[in-house]
């Protein structure tokens, strides 16, 4: 039974469902996570495939259509395929899509393409190994790349995007190799401004490289075509001017696209956040435990969304960075 669709209070019709399956993580990105890692969720805080699964079906009659698992890093939950199928199997989604740093890739690309997971966002920062090394403090970037030409046997999974964070004093030197990386291979690579989720929360404007400033310094060596964002996505893809593959911008900073953004987040604890940048959250989990029904929760969720935030308020002054990290909340 379909339920009238989300909507936000600024008109905003709600389509895209992040959900965080777990917030551990076996990588340790310095723009994301401390060294020594985070006090990690109690395993039974953590929602199960069950309540996961409930909780999506009740997204999707209420017009989900697309839904985006995240972690930390997804694929360290245990018998993360099994859920990844439970999820594809549920009436009304167009898209079960999976962000991952691809580390576990080579265990468990074939488990979830027959899942039915038909997207794939793989993070990698540099394509240099002491580079990668140094951002991720993990020595993993052949076995990462390994996992994404695994990932790429697959037809099922194109097309594949290769996300890096962008960030001043370190990405520079990594533009060319990328745009040419993405001119080699099936992937699209696309920059994503560095935004102030970090877990040591060291973030200021001045490290943020922006996509214009990208952009400009790729366009000058591999002409770039132009190319506007399409509504309601968050990138901006650019195919170079010969046709021979594609850079997109994630510029969330410089250039906010909250006016037209028709996302929300479920947190691994079952917290509802209508902003990356929320300083509120709506605790689904207890009156799920507590036994309410799918109209109970309903009108739980439909209070939350009626409030999303207009907008992100990074660039204003008097900003407050949320107490979660985005490997907390769910990239
Ligand atoms: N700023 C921008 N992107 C980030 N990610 C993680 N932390 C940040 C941050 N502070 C990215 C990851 C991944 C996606 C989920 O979000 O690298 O690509
Ligand atoms: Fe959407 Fe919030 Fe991101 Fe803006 S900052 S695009 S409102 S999630």
């Amino acid at each position: 039974m379909a339920r009238d669709p989300l909507h936000d209070g600024h008109g905003r019709r709600i389509t895209d469902l992040r959900i965080s399956v777990t917030d551990r993580c076996n990588f340790r990105c310095q723009y994301c996570m401390p060294a020594e890692g985070l006090p990690w969720l109690e395993r039974d805080g953590v929602l199960t495939f069950e309540e996961i699964t409930r909780l999506t079906a009740l997204f999707a009659d209420l017009g989900i259509a697309t839904v985006r698992l995240t972690g930390g890093e997804p694929l360290v939950r245990r018998d993360f395929p099994a859920l990844a199928a439970m999820l594809t199997a549920i009436d009304g989604l167009d898209e079960v899509a999976v962000t991952t740093n691809g580390y576990l890739l080579e265990r468990d690309a074939r488990a979830l393409v027959d899942a039915g997971i038909a997207r794939f966002n793989v993070s990698v920062d540099s394509l240099q190994r002491d580079r990668f090394f140094a951002q991720t403090r993990r020595d993993a970037l052949p076995r990462v790349l390994r996992g994404l030409e695994h990932l790429a046997s697959f037809p099922e999974a194109h097309p594949i995007k290769v996300n890096a964070v962008a960030i001043r004093g370190f990405t520079e030197t990594e533009l060319i190799p990328f745009a040419e990386f993405a001119r080699a291979h099936p992937y699209e690579v696309r920059f994503i401004e560095y935004m102030p989720l970090d877990g040591d929360r060291s973030w200021d404007m001045t490290q943020v490289l922006t996509g214009e400033e990208i952009r400009a310094a790729i366009h000058a060596v591999h002409p770039l075509a132009p190319a506007e964002r399409a509504p309601h996505a968050t990138a901006r893809v650019h195919p170079f001017a010969d046709g021979r593959g594609a850079i997109g911008f994630i510029n969330p900073v410089s250039e906010p696209f909250c006016g037209d953004c028709d996302r929300i987040r479920l947190t691994a604890d079952g917290r509802l956040r209508t902003c990356l940048f929320s300083l509120n959250e709506t605790d689904l989990r207890t009156p799920l435990r507590a036994g309410a029904t799918d109209d109970d929760l309903e009108q739980v969720i439909r209070d939350a969304v009626w409030r999303k935030e207009l907008k992100h308020r990074v660039n204003e002054p008097g900003f407050i960075q949320p107490e979660r990290t985005m490997s907390a909340i769910g990239g």
